[in-house]
Protein backbone atom coordinates (compact mmCIF):
# COMPACT_ATOMS: atom_id res chain seq x y z
CA UNK A 1 0.00 0.00 0.00
CA UNK A 2 2.41 2.13 0.84
CA UNK A 3 5.17 1.98 -1.80
CA UNK A 4 2.94 3.36 -5.03
CA UNK A 5 1.93 6.30 -3.32
CA UNK A 6 4.88 8.13 -3.96
CA UNK A 7 4.36 7.21 -7.63
CA UNK A 8 0.86 7.92 -7.77
CA UNK A 9 1.89 11.93 -6.77
CA UNK A 10 4.72 12.18 -8.58
CA UNK A 11 2.87 10.82 -11.83
CA UNK A 12 0.04 13.58 -10.69
CA UNK A 13 2.37 16.31 -10.29
CA UNK A 14 3.89 15.62 -13.74
CA UNK A 15 0.51 15.63 -15.52
CA UNK A 16 -0.12 18.47 -13.98
CA UNK A 17 2.95 20.54 -15.26
CA UNK A 18 2.84 19.19 -18.31
CA UNK A 19 -1.06 20.48 -18.69
CA UNK A 20 0.03 23.72 -17.40
CA UNK A 21 3.53 24.54 -18.96
CA UNK A 22 2.77 25.13 -22.82
CA UNK A 23 -0.33 27.13 -21.57
CA UNK A 24 1.43 29.60 -19.42
CA UNK A 25 4.73 29.99 -21.70
CA UNK A 26 3.92 33.65 -23.01
CA UNK A 27 4.50 32.71 -26.79
CA UNK A 28 3.21 29.22 -27.61
CA UNK A 29 4.78 28.80 -31.44
CA UNK A 30 2.60 25.42 -32.78
CA UNK A 31 2.31 27.74 -36.00
CA UNK A 32 5.80 28.11 -36.87
CA UNK A 33 6.72 24.84 -38.32
CA UNK A 34 10.84 24.71 -39.08
CA UNK A 35 10.08 22.84 -42.36
CA UNK A 36 9.73 25.54 -45.09
CA UNK A 37 6.92 25.12 -47.38
CA UNK A 38 7.53 24.33 -50.54
CA UNK A 39 5.64 24.54 -54.15
CA UNK A 40 2.93 22.37 -54.77
CA UNK A 41 5.19 19.61 -56.36
CA UNK A 42 4.66 15.81 -57.03
CA UNK A 43 6.32 14.01 -54.36
CA UNK A 44 9.75 12.66 -54.93
CA UNK A 45 9.33 9.05 -54.63
CA UNK A 46 6.70 9.22 -56.77
CA UNK A 47 8.57 9.30 -59.90
CA UNK A 48 12.53 8.30 -60.17
CA UNK A 49 12.49 9.16 -63.66
CA UNK A 50 15.82 11.15 -64.49
CA UNK A 51 15.56 14.51 -66.14
CA UNK A 52 15.32 14.88 -70.02
CA UNK A 53 18.90 15.22 -70.66
CA UNK A 54 18.74 18.10 -72.91
CA UNK A 55 16.88 19.61 -70.97
CA UNK A 56 19.49 18.99 -68.03
CA UNK A 57 22.27 20.38 -69.98
CA UNK A 58 20.04 23.54 -70.62
CA UNK A 59 19.90 24.07 -66.59
CA UNK A 60 23.54 23.16 -66.50
CA UNK A 61 24.28 26.06 -68.67
CA UNK A 62 21.93 28.09 -66.54
CA UNK A 63 24.18 27.56 -63.73
CA UNK A 64 21.38 25.38 -62.14
CA UNK A 65 23.58 22.72 -60.17
CA UNK A 66 22.72 19.36 -61.55
CA UNK A 67 24.59 17.02 -60.11
CA UNK A 68 21.59 15.88 -57.73
CA UNK A 69 17.89 15.74 -59.11
CA UNK A 70 17.57 19.27 -60.13
CA UNK A 71 13.76 18.79 -60.20
CA UNK A 72 12.34 20.25 -56.56
CA UNK A 73 15.35 22.00 -56.99
CA UNK A 74 16.31 24.65 -54.25
CA UNK A 75 19.81 26.65 -54.96
CA UNK A 76 22.58 25.25 -52.78
CA UNK A 77 21.97 27.81 -49.24
CA UNK A 78 22.61 28.03 -45.66
CA UNK A 79 19.04 26.31 -44.58
CA UNK A 80 17.42 29.23 -43.41
CA UNK A 81 17.23 31.39 -46.99
CA UNK A 82 14.55 31.34 -49.02
CA UNK A 83 15.62 29.53 -52.29
CA UNK A 84 16.71 31.79 -55.22
CA UNK A 85 15.89 29.58 -57.87
CA UNK A 86 13.45 26.81 -57.94
CA UNK A 87 12.63 24.35 -60.84
CA UNK A 88 9.97 21.91 -61.09
CA UNK A 89 9.32 19.22 -63.39
CA UNK A 90 6.72 16.89 -64.73
CA UNK A 91 6.46 12.87 -63.35
CA UNK A 92 6.76 12.15 -67.38
CA UNK A 93 8.55 8.90 -68.03
CA UNK A 94 11.36 7.93 -69.48
CA UNK A 95 12.19 11.33 -68.50
CA UNK A 96 10.89 14.03 -66.76
CA UNK A 97 10.68 17.15 -67.57
CA UNK A 98 10.76 20.88 -66.67
CA UNK A 99 7.66 23.16 -65.89
CA UNK A 100 8.59 25.69 -64.08
CA UNK A 101 11.58 28.25 -63.60
CA UNK A 102 11.80 30.61 -61.40
CA UNK A 103 14.93 32.79 -60.29
CA UNK A 104 15.04 35.75 -57.64
CA UNK A 105 18.23 37.87 -56.79
CA UNK A 106 19.90 36.41 -59.76
CA UNK A 107 23.54 36.59 -59.98
CA UNK A 108 24.89 39.45 -62.54
CA UNK A 109 26.82 36.86 -64.38
CA UNK A 110 23.71 35.11 -65.22
CA UNK A 111 22.19 34.79 -68.49
CA UNK A 112 19.51 32.69 -70.59
CA UNK A 113 20.10 32.33 -73.75
CA UNK A 114 18.03 31.10 -76.33
CA UNK A 115 19.34 27.63 -76.99
CA UNK A 116 18.67 26.65 -73.39
CA UNK A 117 14.90 28.30 -73.03
CA UNK A 118 14.50 26.17 -76.90
CA UNK A 119 15.35 23.10 -75.03
CA UNK A 120 13.19 23.74 -72.00
CA UNK A 121 10.19 25.26 -74.16
CA UNK A 122 8.14 22.22 -75.23
CA UNK A 123 7.14 21.50 -71.60
CA UNK A 124 8.17 24.71 -69.95
CA UNK A 125 4.45 26.38 -68.76
CA UNK A 126 6.18 28.66 -66.44
CA UNK A 127 8.95 31.59 -66.11
CA UNK A 128 8.90 33.75 -63.82
CA UNK A 129 12.44 36.53 -62.57
CA UNK A 130 12.30 38.64 -59.45
CA UNK A 131 14.75 41.41 -58.89
CA UNK A 132 17.02 40.59 -61.32
CA UNK A 133 17.59 43.90 -62.67
CA UNK A 134 20.68 43.91 -64.98
CA UNK A 135 19.95 40.21 -66.53
CA UNK A 136 19.43 40.88 -70.48
CA UNK A 137 15.58 39.66 -71.67
CA UNK A 138 16.00 36.35 -73.39
CA UNK A 139 15.40 37.34 -77.65
CA UNK A 140 12.69 34.70 -77.37
CA UNK A 141 10.62 33.40 -74.76
CA UNK A 142 9.01 30.00 -75.02
CA UNK A 143 5.59 30.56 -76.60
CA UNK A 144 4.50 27.44 -74.54
CA UNK A 145 4.38 29.75 -71.46
CA UNK A 146 1.19 29.90 -69.34
CA UNK A 147 2.52 31.88 -67.26
CA UNK A 148 5.14 35.02 -67.53
CA UNK A 149 6.01 37.05 -64.42
CA UNK A 150 9.34 39.65 -64.54
CA UNK A 151 9.03 41.89 -61.27
CA UNK A 152 12.28 44.40 -61.20
CA UNK A 153 14.10 42.76 -63.41
CA UNK A 154 15.28 43.08 -66.93
CA UNK A 155 16.24 46.70 -68.20
CA UNK A 156 13.48 46.59 -70.25
CA UNK A 157 10.82 44.43 -72.12
CA UNK A 158 9.11 44.85 -75.54
CA UNK A 159 5.55 44.62 -75.90
CA UNK A 160 5.77 42.73 -79.01
CA UNK A 161 8.01 39.88 -77.48
CA UNK A 162 5.11 39.38 -74.75
CA UNK A 163 2.72 39.76 -77.64
CA UNK A 164 4.08 36.41 -78.93
CA UNK A 165 2.75 34.21 -75.78
CA UNK A 166 -0.47 33.46 -76.83
CA UNK A 167 -1.08 30.97 -74.54
CA UNK A 168 -0.71 32.90 -71.28
CA UNK A 169 -3.32 32.80 -68.47
CA UNK A 170 -1.43 34.36 -66.17
CA UNK A 171 0.79 37.92 -66.74
CA UNK A 172 2.78 39.63 -64.49
CA UNK A 173 4.80 43.00 -65.48
CA UNK A 174 5.96 45.00 -62.78
CA UNK A 175 8.83 47.56 -62.48
CA UNK A 176 10.16 46.72 -65.97
CA UNK A 177 9.28 50.06 -68.33
CA UNK A 178 7.52 48.21 -71.66
CA UNK A 179 8.01 49.67 -74.92
CA UNK A 180 5.19 49.39 -76.94
CA UNK A 181 2.97 51.56 -78.36
CA UNK A 182 0.13 50.28 -76.64
CA UNK A 183 -1.51 47.66 -74.87
CA UNK A 184 -3.60 46.25 -77.60
CA UNK A 185 -0.30 45.52 -79.03
CA UNK A 186 0.55 43.03 -75.96
CA UNK A 187 -3.14 41.16 -75.49
CA UNK A 188 -4.30 40.88 -78.89
CA UNK A 189 -3.84 37.64 -79.34
CA UNK A 190 -3.89 36.52 -75.80
CA UNK A 191 -7.38 34.73 -76.07
CA UNK A 192 -6.64 32.84 -72.36
CA UNK A 193 -5.72 35.53 -70.53
CA UNK A 194 -7.06 35.89 -67.21
CA UNK A 195 -5.09 37.85 -64.34
CA UNK A 196 -3.13 40.79 -66.29
CA UNK A 197 -0.81 43.01 -64.48
CA UNK A 198 1.49 45.56 -66.31
CA UNK A 199 2.03 47.72 -63.48
CA UNK A 200 4.91 50.89 -63.41
CA UNK A 201 6.03 50.05 -66.55
CA UNK A 202 5.71 53.22 -68.26
CA UNK A 203 3.04 51.63 -70.35
CA UNK A 204 1.45 53.89 -73.08
CA UNK A 205 -1.10 54.36 -75.35
CA UNK A 206 -4.99 54.16 -74.41
CA UNK A 207 -7.12 51.15 -73.01
CA UNK A 208 -7.95 49.04 -75.42
CA UNK A 209 -11.33 48.49 -77.05
CA UNK A 210 -11.82 45.44 -76.65
CA UNK A 211 -10.76 42.58 -73.83
CA UNK A 212 -10.57 38.48 -73.87
CA UNK A 213 -13.35 37.95 -71.69
CA UNK A 214 -12.41 35.36 -68.93
CA UNK A 215 -10.08 38.34 -67.19
CA UNK A 216 -10.55 38.24 -63.79
CA UNK A 217 -7.66 40.69 -62.63
CA UNK A 218 -6.60 44.00 -64.13
CA UNK A 219 -3.47 45.45 -62.71
CA UNK A 220 -2.45 48.87 -64.84
CA UNK A 221 -1.70 51.19 -62.18
CA UNK A 222 1.37 53.32 -62.15
CA UNK A 223 1.42 54.19 -65.92
CA UNK A 224 1.33 56.48 -68.68
CA UNK A 225 -1.87 55.77 -69.93
CA UNK A 226 -4.44 58.19 -71.29
CA UNK A 227 -7.34 58.66 -72.74
CA UNK A 228 -11.04 57.24 -71.78
CA UNK A 229 -12.26 54.30 -70.09
CA UNK A 230 -13.79 52.50 -72.63
CA UNK A 231 -17.72 50.85 -72.23
CA UNK A 232 -16.79 47.57 -73.19
CA UNK A 233 -14.81 47.31 -70.46
CA UNK A 234 -17.53 46.71 -68.41
CA UNK A 235 -18.35 43.57 -70.32
CA UNK A 236 -15.54 41.78 -68.19
CA UNK A 237 -18.47 40.41 -65.99
CA UNK A 238 -15.71 38.05 -64.53
CA UNK A 239 -13.65 40.86 -63.79
CA UNK A 240 -13.15 41.06 -59.90
CA UNK A 241 -10.44 43.41 -59.10
CA UNK A 242 -9.54 47.16 -61.66
CA UNK A 243 -6.90 48.99 -60.80
CA UNK A 244 -6.34 52.12 -63.42
CA UNK A 245 -4.56 54.30 -60.76
CA UNK A 246 -1.76 56.70 -61.47
CA UNK A 247 -2.03 56.97 -64.93
CA UNK A 248 -3.69 59.94 -67.29
CA UNK A 249 -7.37 58.77 -68.19
CA UNK A 250 -9.90 61.14 -68.77
CA UNK A 251 -13.60 61.13 -69.19
CA UNK A 252 -16.14 60.29 -67.40
CA UNK A 253 -16.53 56.80 -65.31
CA UNK A 254 -18.62 55.09 -67.55
CA UNK A 255 -22.75 54.49 -66.91
CA UNK A 256 -22.00 50.41 -66.98
CA UNK A 257 -19.90 50.48 -65.01
CA UNK A 258 -22.69 48.76 -62.22
CA UNK A 259 -22.18 45.52 -65.29
CA UNK A 260 -19.11 44.31 -63.70
CA UNK A 261 -20.91 42.29 -61.41
CA UNK A 262 -18.19 40.35 -59.77
CA UNK A 263 -15.96 43.34 -58.51
CA UNK A 264 -14.24 43.46 -55.19
CA UNK A 265 -11.63 46.53 -55.91
CA UNK A 266 -12.40 49.05 -57.95
CA UNK A 267 -9.23 51.89 -58.13
CA UNK A 268 -9.86 54.80 -60.32
CA UNK A 269 -7.51 57.37 -58.32
CA UNK A 270 -5.02 59.95 -59.39
CA UNK A 271 -6.18 60.18 -62.95
CA UNK A 272 -8.02 62.89 -64.71
CA UNK A 273 -11.32 61.98 -64.22
CA UNK A 274 -14.69 64.36 -64.17
CA UNK A 275 -18.26 63.85 -64.05
CA UNK A 276 -20.53 62.07 -61.35
CA UNK A 277 -20.02 59.38 -59.88
CA UNK A 278 -22.30 56.52 -61.61
CA UNK A 279 -25.50 55.38 -60.10
CA UNK A 280 -25.05 51.66 -61.31
CA UNK A 281 -22.18 51.23 -59.10
CA UNK A 282 -24.58 50.64 -56.26
CA UNK A 283 -25.64 47.58 -57.81
CA UNK A 284 -22.07 45.59 -57.45
CA UNK A 285 -23.02 43.41 -54.82
CA UNK A 286 -19.46 42.21 -53.27
CA UNK A 287 -17.60 45.88 -54.13
CA UNK A 288 -15.33 46.17 -50.56
CA UNK A 289 -12.51 48.49 -51.88
CA UNK A 290 -13.80 51.50 -54.03
CA UNK A 291 -10.65 54.59 -54.69
CA UNK A 292 -11.43 57.72 -56.55
CA UNK A 293 -9.44 59.67 -54.82
CA UNK A 294 -7.36 62.60 -57.13
CA UNK A 295 -9.67 63.23 -59.91
CA UNK A 296 -11.80 66.09 -60.71
CA UNK A 297 -15.50 64.24 -60.11
CA UNK A 298 -18.58 66.35 -59.54
CA UNK A 299 -21.48 66.30 -58.72
CA UNK A 300 -22.90 65.23 -54.88
CA UNK A 301 -22.06 62.30 -52.90
CA UNK A 302 -24.73 59.77 -53.72
CA UNK A 303 -26.45 58.13 -50.51
CA UNK A 304 -26.68 55.17 -51.92
CA UNK A 305 -23.03 54.38 -51.45
CA UNK A 306 -24.53 53.97 -47.40
CA UNK A 307 -26.33 50.50 -48.65
CA UNK A 308 -23.60 49.44 -50.23
CA UNK A 309 -23.08 46.29 -47.88
CA UNK A 310 -19.57 45.10 -48.45
CA UNK A 311 -18.12 48.50 -48.54
CA UNK A 312 -15.04 48.34 -46.41
CA UNK A 313 -12.58 50.52 -48.14
CA UNK A 314 -14.07 54.15 -49.03
CA UNK A 315 -11.99 57.02 -50.68
CA UNK A 316 -13.40 60.08 -52.38
CA UNK A 317 -10.71 62.40 -51.53
CA UNK A 318 -8.97 65.16 -53.17
CA UNK A 319 -12.22 65.83 -56.50
CA UNK A 320 -14.62 68.27 -57.28
CA UNK A 321 -17.66 67.30 -55.15
CA UNK A 322 -20.07 70.02 -53.35
CA UNK A 323 -22.98 69.91 -51.00
CA UNK A 324 -23.86 67.77 -48.06
CA UNK A 325 -22.01 64.28 -46.93
CA UNK A 326 -24.78 62.39 -47.09
CA UNK A 327 -23.35 59.64 -44.39
CA UNK A 328 -24.29 59.64 -40.87
CA UNK A 329 -21.91 58.02 -38.01
CA UNK A 330 -23.03 54.60 -38.13
CA UNK A 331 -21.99 53.97 -41.94
CA UNK A 332 -19.06 55.89 -41.51
CA UNK A 333 -17.72 53.53 -38.28
CA UNK A 334 -18.42 50.31 -40.67
CA UNK A 335 -16.16 51.34 -42.93
CA UNK A 336 -12.35 50.43 -42.06
CA UNK A 337 -10.72 53.31 -44.02
CA UNK A 338 -13.12 56.21 -45.02
CA UNK A 339 -11.14 59.26 -46.31
CA UNK A 340 -13.13 62.81 -47.90
CA UNK A 341 -10.61 65.53 -47.48
CA UNK A 342 -9.67 67.71 -50.38
CA UNK A 343 -13.26 68.68 -51.69
CA UNK A 344 -13.80 72.26 -50.96
CA UNK A 345 -17.48 73.13 -51.94
CA UNK A 346 -18.17 69.44 -49.85
CA UNK A 347 -19.34 69.75 -46.02
CA UNK A 348 -20.71 67.42 -43.32
CA UNK A 349 -24.04 68.24 -40.95
CA UNK A 350 -22.98 68.71 -37.64
CA UNK A 351 -26.17 67.39 -36.12
CA UNK A 352 -25.31 64.62 -37.63
CA UNK A 353 -21.44 63.62 -37.73
CA UNK A 354 -19.39 65.08 -34.76
CA UNK A 355 -16.03 67.55 -36.20
CA UNK A 356 -14.18 64.85 -33.88
CA UNK A 357 -14.03 62.65 -36.62
CA UNK A 358 -11.67 64.96 -38.95
CA UNK A 359 -13.41 64.10 -41.80
CA UNK A 360 -11.00 67.05 -43.75
CA UNK A 361 -14.13 69.17 -44.82
CA UNK A 362 -15.93 72.07 -43.28
CA UNK A 363 -19.30 71.67 -41.58
CA UNK A 364 -22.03 72.98 -43.71
CA UNK A 365 -24.41 75.96 -42.92
CA UNK A 366 -28.58 76.03 -42.88
CA UNK A 367 -28.39 76.30 -47.00
CA UNK A 368 -26.14 72.91 -47.63
CA UNK A 369 -22.94 75.38 -48.14
CA UNK A 370 -19.57 74.88 -46.26
CA UNK A 371 -19.46 77.18 -43.26
CA UNK A 372 -15.94 78.03 -43.17
CA UNK A 373 -12.83 76.72 -45.51
CA UNK A 374 -11.47 73.79 -43.38
CA UNK A 375 -8.80 73.99 -41.22
CA UNK A 376 -5.76 73.60 -43.95
CA UNK A 377 -2.58 73.12 -41.53
CA UNK A 378 -4.98 70.32 -40.08
CA UNK A 379 -6.06 69.00 -43.38
CA UNK A 380 -2.48 68.52 -44.26
CA UNK A 381 -1.59 66.41 -41.13
CA UNK A 382 -4.61 64.54 -40.65
CA UNK A 383 -4.93 65.36 -44.55
CA UNK A 384 -8.58 63.21 -44.90
CA UNK A 385 -7.51 60.50 -42.58
CA UNK A 386 -10.67 59.30 -40.61
CA UNK A 387 -8.74 57.99 -37.67
CA UNK A 388 -11.12 56.90 -35.19
CA UNK A 389 -12.00 53.51 -36.40
CA UNK A 390 -8.43 52.34 -36.82
CA UNK A 391 -8.29 52.98 -33.20
CA UNK A 392 -11.38 51.34 -32.15
CA UNK A 393 -10.27 48.47 -34.32
CA UNK A 394 -6.75 48.20 -32.50
CA UNK A 395 -8.43 47.55 -29.24
CA UNK A 396 -10.29 44.72 -30.80
CA UNK A 397 -7.55 42.89 -32.32
CA UNK A 398 -5.58 43.27 -28.96
CA UNK A 399 -8.21 41.47 -26.74
CA UNK A 400 -7.57 38.17 -28.55
CA UNK A 401 -3.57 37.38 -26.91
CA UNK A 402 -4.70 38.17 -23.63
CA UNK A 403 -7.53 35.94 -23.60
CA UNK A 404 -5.55 32.73 -24.16
CA UNK A 405 -3.05 33.59 -22.24
CA UNK A 406 -5.97 34.09 -18.94
CA UNK A 407 -7.62 31.10 -20.17
CA UNK A 408 -4.15 29.11 -19.60
CA UNK A 409 -2.95 30.60 -16.39
CA UNK A 410 -7.11 29.27 -15.16
CA UNK A 411 -6.11 25.89 -16.16
CA UNK A 412 -2.85 25.88 -14.46
CA UNK A 413 -3.88 27.03 -11.45
CA UNK A 414 -7.24 24.88 -11.19
CA UNK A 415 -5.20 21.98 -11.44
CA UNK A 416 -2.30 22.98 -9.46
CA UNK A 417 -5.28 23.28 -6.58
CA UNK A 418 -6.85 20.29 -7.65
CA UNK A 419 -3.37 18.39 -6.95
CA UNK A 420 -2.90 19.93 -3.30
CA UNK A 421 -6.49 18.90 -2.69
CA UNK A 422 -6.09 15.66 -3.41
CA UNK A 423 -2.82 15.74 -1.66
CA UNK A 424 -4.42 16.88 1.48
CA UNK A 425 -7.31 14.26 1.28
CA UNK A 426 -4.05 11.58 0.52
CA UNK A 427 -2.59 12.80 3.51
CA UNK A 428 -5.34 12.10 5.77
CA UNK A 429 -6.62 9.12 4.37
CA UNK A 430 -3.46 7.68 5.35
CA UNK A 431 -2.94 9.14 8.44
C1 LIG B 1 16.29 38.62 -52.32
O1 LIG B 1 16.94 39.78 -51.79
C2 LIG B 1 16.16 40.48 -50.83
C3 LIG B 1 16.89 41.74 -50.44
O2 LIG B 1 18.19 41.76 -50.87
C4 LIG B 1 15.90 39.56 -49.63
O3 LIG B 1 15.10 40.23 -48.68
C5 LIG B 1 15.18 38.31 -50.10
O4 LIG B 1 15.00 37.42 -49.02
C6 LIG B 1 15.95 37.63 -51.20
N1 LIG B 1 15.15 36.52 -51.73
C7 LIG B 1 15.65 35.34 -52.00
C8 LIG B 1 14.68 34.32 -52.48
O5 LIG B 1 16.82 35.09 -51.90
C1 LIG C 1 -1.04 26.81 -77.01
O1 LIG C 1 -1.81 25.80 -76.39
C2 LIG C 1 -2.45 24.93 -77.29
C3 LIG C 1 -3.34 24.02 -76.48
O2 LIG C 1 -2.71 23.65 -75.29
C4 LIG C 1 -1.43 24.18 -78.10
O3 LIG C 1 -2.06 23.34 -79.02
C5 LIG C 1 -0.56 25.19 -78.85
O4 LIG C 1 0.47 24.53 -79.51
C6 LIG C 1 0.03 26.18 -77.89
N1 LIG C 1 0.68 27.22 -78.63
C7 LIG C 1 1.96 27.45 -78.51
C8 LIG C 1 2.49 28.56 -79.36
O5 LIG C 1 2.67 26.80 -77.77
C1 LIG D 1 -13.08 31.03 -70.54
O1 LIG D 1 -12.70 29.96 -69.69
C2 LIG D 1 -13.45 28.78 -69.91
C3 LIG D 1 -13.08 27.77 -68.86
O2 LIG D 1 -11.86 28.08 -68.28
C4 LIG D 1 -13.20 28.26 -71.32
O3 LIG D 1 -13.95 27.11 -71.56
C5 LIG D 1 -13.60 29.34 -72.31
O4 LIG D 1 -13.26 28.94 -73.61
C6 LIG D 1 -12.89 30.64 -72.02
N1 LIG D 1 -13.43 31.69 -72.85
C7 LIG D 1 -12.67 32.45 -73.58
C8 LIG D 1 -13.37 33.49 -74.40
O5 LIG D 1 -11.46 32.37 -73.59
C1 LIG E 1 9.35 56.54 -68.36
O1 LIG E 1 8.92 57.54 -69.28
C2 LIG E 1 9.40 58.83 -68.95
C3 LIG E 1 8.76 59.81 -69.90
O2 LIG E 1 8.52 59.26 -71.15
C4 LIG E 1 10.92 58.84 -69.04
O3 LIG E 1 11.40 60.11 -68.70
C5 LIG E 1 11.47 57.82 -68.05
O4 LIG E 1 12.87 57.72 -68.19
C6 LIG E 1 10.87 56.46 -68.33
N1 LIG E 1 11.30 55.57 -67.27
C7 LIG E 1 11.86 54.40 -67.54
C8 LIG E 1 12.27 53.60 -66.36
O5 LIG E 1 12.01 54.00 -68.67
C1 LIG F 1 -8.47 43.99 -52.93
O1 LIG F 1 -7.63 44.92 -52.30
C2 LIG F 1 -7.22 44.52 -51.00
C3 LIG F 1 -6.45 45.65 -50.37
O2 LIG F 1 -5.55 46.23 -51.28
C4 LIG F 1 -6.41 43.23 -51.13
O3 LIG F 1 -6.03 42.79 -49.85
C5 LIG F 1 -7.25 42.17 -51.81
O4 LIG F 1 -6.49 41.01 -52.02
C6 LIG F 1 -7.75 42.68 -53.15
N1 LIG F 1 -8.67 41.70 -53.75
C7 LIG F 1 -8.58 41.36 -55.04
C8 LIG F 1 -9.63 40.41 -55.53
O5 LIG F 1 -7.70 41.79 -55.78
C1 LIG G 1 -3.74 49.78 -57.06
O1 LIG G 1 -2.39 49.98 -57.41
C2 LIG G 1 -1.69 50.86 -56.55
C3 LIG G 1 -0.31 51.11 -57.14
O2 LIG G 1 0.24 49.95 -57.65
C4 LIG G 1 -1.64 50.24 -55.17
O3 LIG G 1 -0.96 51.09 -54.26
C5 LIG G 1 -3.06 50.02 -54.66
O4 LIG G 1 -3.05 49.36 -53.42
C6 LIG G 1 -3.86 49.19 -55.66
N1 LIG G 1 -5.26 49.17 -55.23
C7 LIG G 1 -5.94 48.04 -55.01
C8 LIG G 1 -7.35 48.20 -54.63
O5 LIG G 1 -5.43 46.94 -55.11
C1 LIG H 1 -19.25 68.47 -63.62
O1 LIG H 1 -18.18 68.81 -64.51
C2 LIG H 1 -18.56 68.82 -65.87
C3 LIG H 1 -17.34 69.14 -66.69
O2 LIG H 1 -16.27 68.39 -66.26
C4 LIG H 1 -19.64 69.89 -66.10
O3 LIG H 1 -20.05 69.86 -67.45
C5 LIG H 1 -20.82 69.60 -65.18
O4 LIG H 1 -21.76 70.63 -65.29
C6 LIG H 1 -20.35 69.49 -63.76
N1 LIG H 1 -21.49 69.05 -62.96
C7 LIG H 1 -21.78 69.57 -61.78
C8 LIG H 1 -22.98 69.03 -61.09
O5 LIG H 1 -21.09 70.45 -61.30
C1 LIG I 1 -27.35 55.55 -41.07
O1 LIG I 1 -27.41 55.36 -42.48
C2 LIG I 1 -27.78 54.06 -42.84
C3 LIG I 1 -27.66 53.94 -44.34
O2 LIG I 1 -28.20 55.07 -44.99
C4 LIG I 1 -29.20 53.78 -42.35
O3 LIG I 1 -29.59 52.47 -42.72
C5 LIG I 1 -29.21 53.90 -40.84
O4 LIG I 1 -30.54 53.75 -40.37
C6 LIG I 1 -28.69 55.26 -40.42
N1 LIG I 1 -28.52 55.26 -38.97
C7 LIG I 1 -28.94 56.24 -38.20
C8 LIG I 1 -28.66 56.10 -36.75
O5 LIG I 1 -29.53 57.20 -38.66
C1 LIG J 1 -28.81 68.43 -40.78
O1 LIG J 1 -29.47 67.36 -40.17
C2 LIG J 1 -30.66 67.75 -39.47
C3 LIG J 1 -31.18 66.54 -38.74
O2 LIG J 1 -31.23 65.41 -39.60
C4 LIG J 1 -31.65 68.34 -40.48
O3 LIG J 1 -32.80 68.74 -39.80
C5 LIG J 1 -31.01 69.50 -41.20
O4 LIG J 1 -31.87 69.98 -42.21
C6 LIG J 1 -29.69 69.11 -41.81
N1 LIG J 1 -29.02 70.25 -42.35
C7 LIG J 1 -28.59 70.30 -43.61
C8 LIG J 1 -27.90 71.57 -44.02
O5 LIG J 1 -28.73 69.40 -44.39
Amino acid sequence: MKLPLPLLLLLLLFSATTSAAPSLSPTPSPTISPVPRTSPTPPRTSSSSPLDPKQLKALESLNIPTLKNPCDHHHPSSSKKPPTTVVTCDTGSPFRLVTSLSFTNCSSDLSISSTALKALSPSLTSLSFHNCPSLSPPPHLPDSLHSFSAVSSFPRLSGLSLARLVNLTDLTVSSVPVSTSGLFVVLGNMHDIVSLTISHANLSGNIPKSFHSNLTFIDLSDNLIKGPIPTSITLLSNLKALNLSSNSISGEIPDSIGDLISLKNLSLSSNKLSGPIPDSISSIPDLTHLDLSGNQLNGTVPRFISKMKSLKYLNLANNAFHGVLPFNASFLKKLEVFKVGGNSDLCYNHTVLSSKMKLGIAPCDKHGLPLSPPPRKEDSSSDDDYSEDDSSEKKKEEHHGPNKAVLGVAIGLSSLVFLIIFMILLAKWCG
